[in-house]
């Protein structure tokens, strides 16, 4: 059995991403914003402990850590993400700079100070391994014009993670980033292709494939290679 550590868990992605680890009798530390209001994550059976974190927030981050100190972790899953300002504000023409700057605080830094926050505590692991719930719109291969601030966040995780497997090689923690498909969740709307359940089962069977051998890699939720 493992213990992960889920950002973001009170509902989509991350939520079906906790139900998953907990019935198969893995220990999850499932975050979230706001604990009190996660009823849907309280009433997951199984091994959860559900802890209060904002991944924007250092203060946040660090305290989540000293909570923590001690506890092996085997895999950090940083899904926490939000699309960023109205669509007509992060674009080539109009931006809303404050609104990109959170969104790169929460989508490219807040990977990154979780990340490091429970390096100590990964390093403890025999399996260690950090992946990132990227998108497909932070590939620089994709060429599709919208979501400018957003699409640019998501490209800046994936090159600092894609470092970040080298420099971690040598500590045996093996870093991945995935993309979720296009998935039924307040971020990605009725109208897409995957429920929140069939993104978060691919993305499960990915992050057991993950290893020090396949480090550094950036996959679709169906375990294809994604082109960066
Ligand atoms: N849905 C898609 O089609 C799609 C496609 C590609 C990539 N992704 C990525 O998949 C991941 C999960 O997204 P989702 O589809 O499950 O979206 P979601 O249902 O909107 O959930 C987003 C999660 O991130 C948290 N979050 C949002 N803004 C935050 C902030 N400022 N600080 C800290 N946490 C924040 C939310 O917490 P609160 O409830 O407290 O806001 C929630 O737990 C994200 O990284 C997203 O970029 C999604």
């Amino acid at each position: 059995m493992a213990t992960i550590l889920i950002t973001g868990t009170n509902k989509g992605v991350g939520l079906e991403l906790t139900k998953i680890y907990a019935a198969r009798g893995d220990t999850v530390y499932a975050a979230c914003r706001d604990p009190g209001s996660a009823e849907a994550l309280a009433a997951i059976a199984g091994d959860v402990k559900v802890l209060s974190l904002i991944v924007g927030d250092s203060g946040s981050v660090d305290e989540m850590a000293v909570s923590l100190k001690d506890v092996v972790i085997d895999v950090v899953i940083n899904n926490a993400g939000m699309k960023g300002p109205e669509f007509d504000q992060q674009n080539t023409y109009a931006m809303d700079f404050d609104g990109w700057a959170e969104t790169f605080n929460v989508n490219s830094m807040g990977p990154v100070r979780v990340m490091q926050a429970l390096l100590p505590n990964l390093k403890q692991s025999t399996n260690a391994k950090v992946v990132t719930i990227t998108s497909q719109m932070g590939a620089l291969s994709l060429d599709m014009a919208a979501a400018h601030a957003y699409c640019a966040s998501k490209a800046a995780v994936n090159k600092f993670m894609r470092l970040a497997s080298i420099d971690l090689k040598k500590d045996g923690v093996a870093v991945g980033l995935i993309h979720p498909g296009w998935v039924q969740t307040d971020m990605g709307g009725p109208q897409a292709d995957l429920t929140p359940q069939e993104s978060a089962e691919g993305i499960v069977a990915v992050v057991d494939r993950l290893s020090i051998a396949s480090t550094g890699g950036f996959w679709k939720w169906n375990g294809e290679t994604h082109d960066w």
